[in-house]
């Protein structure tokens, strides 16, 4: 399997999250109440799953190889695709910032937590959509054989560091379905 491929496979589930992301976007922009574990158990998800486990494969292995095999010819691309994933972590970091005041009804708490899941879910979706449609396939093409092996090898040691059980993607699935169930309740 191409190591992008496995990227594409954890998109899946990132969007399964950011559509609950959205569904609670529009719950809020309605005046209907979102409860704070929903965005409590979501923190964790995107913190956890998509950043420290997904993003971070990106950055440091995928994006750290194409830069050296393409000299820089790519590191505009990859500039773009880093800040969205900076700007996601930073919204992330500002909801949870917010939620103890959101679970006193505070508007100004309310309003922080809509400005920065609005953008949130808006950046993440579009970053989503490039790396699926233009940068993985151009990723594809450009990695040899031998170096595709050599990320699936790094990826494969990486799941292990995070889980040693190999049940990283089913625990987080298991996050995502629990999510599921919240948005059920309002
Ligand atoms: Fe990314
Ligand atoms: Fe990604």
């Amino acid at each position: 399997m191409h190591a992008t491929r496995i990227l594409t496979k954890e998109h899946v589930l990132i969007k399964q999250v950011l559509d609950l992301l959205d569904e609670s976007r529009q719950a809020l922009e309605t005046g209907i109440p979102v409860p704070m574990i929903f965005f409590e158990k979501a923190g964790i998800f995107c913190s956890e799953f998509a950043d420290r486990f997904h993003h971070f494969k990106e950055e440091f292995l995928l994006f750290g190889l194409l830069s050296y095999k393409k000299q820089g010819e790519l590191d505009t691309a990859m500039g773009a695709l880093r800040y969205q994933h900076d700007r996601c972590r930073q919204c992330m970091a500002q909801i949870t910032r917010a939620l103890e005041r959101y679970e006193k009804n505070d508007e100004m708490a309310v309003t922080l937590v809509l400005e920065h899941l609005s953008v949130y879910v808006s950046l993440l979706h579009r970053h989503i959509h490039t790396e699926d449609h233009l940068f993985f396939p151009m990723a594809e093409k450009s990695l040899s054989t031998e170096e595709n092996d050599s990320l699936t090898g790094q990826f494969a040691e990486q799941a292990r560091r995070f889980d040693k059980s190999g049940r990283f993607l089913e625990k987080h699935q298991a996050l995502a379905d629990e999510l599921s169930d919240i948005t059920g309740s309002w």
